[in-house]
Order: C-alpha cells, then structure tokens, then sequence
C-alpha cells in the first residue's frame, strides 16, 4: 500500500494506490454521514456495493456509461439524488468509475450547497494514471467537451488495482496512453520501463506504472493547479487528439488511442521513433489515414485555440518539453510533415 499527499490550498489530500484498498474504504474516507455513490452501468456493480457496505446511510445511483452521461442531464441526475436524500453540506459523494463518473460526479458535488465532500475510486487506468487526482471536473454542454466545470480537489483518492482485472486489454492500453504522456514530458527512467518491459511485464508492474505517473502529475498540479502555464504539459498530445477524438466519435475511438497518435508529430524525430515502438507494443495506434483536415479543422475551433494560436507542448528529447504558441497552420504543417502521416 502507498500514500501519497496532494499538497494544495485549502486542502491537500491523499491518494491511497493498493491492491484491495478498497474493501477499507471506510478507513480513508468519512462514511458515517449520508453518502451518494455515483457508478455507471459499465462498473461493475459490486465496487460500488463495497462503498456502500461500509456506509452508515448510502445509496447506490448508477448512471449510463459512456460520455453521454457527462450532460445536464446527467448532472441533473446526481443532483435530484442528492435533494431526494436531504443531502446536507456536511453529507457526501463518491465517485466509482472511469474518468466519465469522476468529472460528474465531482462537478455535482461542487455545485450542491455551494460544494460538499467529494471522494474518488478510478475503475480504470486512465483514470487511476490521471483524471481521478488534480480536480478537473465537468460536463460536456452545447456539444463542447468540459466546457461547464470547476476546479474542485477530492477528499480523498483511493486506487485500487484489483479493479483493473475486469478492464479488457484495449481499456488498459487506453489509460498507459496517458502515463506515456507523463513520461515522454517529465520522466525519461519511466519512458524507458516502458520500452525495456514487454506488454505483459508492464502490467505485472502496473502499480509502478501507477505511483510514476500520479507523482509525475502531482508535481505538476502542486505547482499550478489552474493551468496558469505548467499544467499544460499533462495536455501534451491532447490538441490533435482532440481532433482526432472529435473526428472520429462515430467509429468510436478510445481518448487514449487518440492521444497517442497526437503525441506522434509533437516529438523530435528521434524520439517519434522511441515513442511509435511503444505505442505499438502497447497495441496503441501509430499511423492516421481518416479526415486529418477535419481533425486539423475542428483544432481551430477547439477551446484551446485563442487568437488562431494552440498552445503546443513539444518534446525535443525523452523526459523534456518545451510550450510555445503556434498558428493553427505551423501546427497543421508540424502535424502533415510527421511520421504521423507517413
Ligand atoms: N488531464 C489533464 C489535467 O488534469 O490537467
């Protein structure tokens, strides 16, 4: 079992990594008050029934998986919840899912009486590596991702990797994404597990893997939590992927997978080449033959993009980065003359 604390104003928080951590959750979270478990249909259902078997007064509400839930809709779900159990500012939320569970839930609880107690159990590895610590919490709304949210740090973070074993591979391979993402930026040794470990051997040392990237991304949000300029780098890959993301929602493709084909053009050649054999091992894709202009098209419009500029995370060499403004078209030129596209 690891902690590791968040240090931030008002409240920092800890971040408990384990196998089976959550069967005491009751040790890490204050559950001996009302307490809303928000899952989703995807979660399986007895994680959330572990949370509640250890709650003085709980309920269970299970939302639809998937990005649909991150709506007014949705938050007008939790949040007719939370009325229905007179939820009181001293009450609480916790969270069990993926990222979709954790961005609604958290805004739900930041928004009911001005903020109550939020607590996070990520299910996935995405959310384990990355959305479940740092705060971000939204909606999707007028068909803009995140567009409605508050910055609005957990309680408590309990990652419990036994959750993992339910994860089909392409699921898993999913969230590494995001942890390739911090160690092309900000940790070459962790760059480097990934590329002397075989597929298998990573996930035998997913809690590693784990513990690496939420320190990676603790220092960055101790740092700036708002995004006043470092955080960016943990959006390294995220513009085009974005794109790609928003270009190819019809067929379906995985954030992660987008991310890592927009990591491709960001590198210096050298480590492009570093990079495409690990997203390979990883069974993350390397090569882009759908609508690049639409996916370059939509980048303009992003919310990221001010002035005509996108804020570009590159990184020149394994564990380094630099942030420069670029034009929508050097970005869509960088992204044209990349291996991406070869
Ligand atoms: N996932 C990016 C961030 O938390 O800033």
């Amino acid at each position: 079992m690891t902690t590791l604390h968040l240090e931030l104003s008002p409240h920092g928080y800890d971040i408990t990594v384990g196998a089976g951590v959550l069967h005491s959750a009751a040790e890490y979270f204050k559950l001996d008050r009302k307490v809303l478990i928000v899952t989703d249909t995807g979660v399986p259902r007895e994680y959330a029934e572990c949370v509640l078997s250890q709650c003085r007064e709980g309920r269970i509400l299970t939302v639809p998986e998937g990005e649909g839930s991150k709506s007014t809709r949705g938050l007008e779900s939790v949040l007719s919840a939370m009325c229905e159990m007179n939820m009181t500012r001293g009450d609480c939320a916790v969270a069990v899912g993926g990222g979709v569970v954790g961005d609604l839930t958290g805004f739900a609880a930041a928004s009911y009486m001005r903020g109550i107690d939020f607590y996070n159990v990520p299910s996935t590895v995405l959310s384990q590596v990355d959305s479940s610590i740092g705060g971000k919490t939204a909606i999707n709304f007028m068909g803009i991702k995140n567009i409605v949210g508050a910055f609005y740090q957990p309680r408590a973070v309990l990652i419990d990797t036994e959750l993992l074993s339910t994860l089909p591979k392409r699921q898993i391979s999913n969230g590494l994404a995001e942890a390739v993402k911090m160690s092309l930026t900000s940790d070459a040794a962790l760059f480097e597990k990934f590329e002397s470990l075989s597929f298998s051997e990573i996930l035998k040392n997913i809690e590693d893997v784990i513990i690496s990237s939420l320190k990676i991304k603790r220092g960055v949000v101790e740092l700036d939590e708002r995004e006043g300029g470092l955080r960016k780098i943990l959006n390294f890959g995220h513009t085009l992927g974005h794109g790609i993301e928003a270009e190819e929602e019809m067929r379906g493709m995985y954030h992660g997978e987008c991310v890592a084909l927009g990591m491709i053009p960001m590198c210096a050649p050298e480590v492009a080449k570093r990079l495409v054999a690990v997203l390979d091992k990883l069974g993350l894709p390397t090569g882009y033959c759908g609508n690049l202009d639409g996916a370059l098209a939509f980048v303009t419009h992003d919310k990221k993009c001010h002035g005509g500029k996108v804020s570009a995370i590159r990184v020149p060499e394994v564990g380094k980065f630099e942030i420069s403004d670029m034009t929508a078209d050097e970005f869509a030129e960088t992204v044209k003359n990349s291996i991406l596209c070869k």
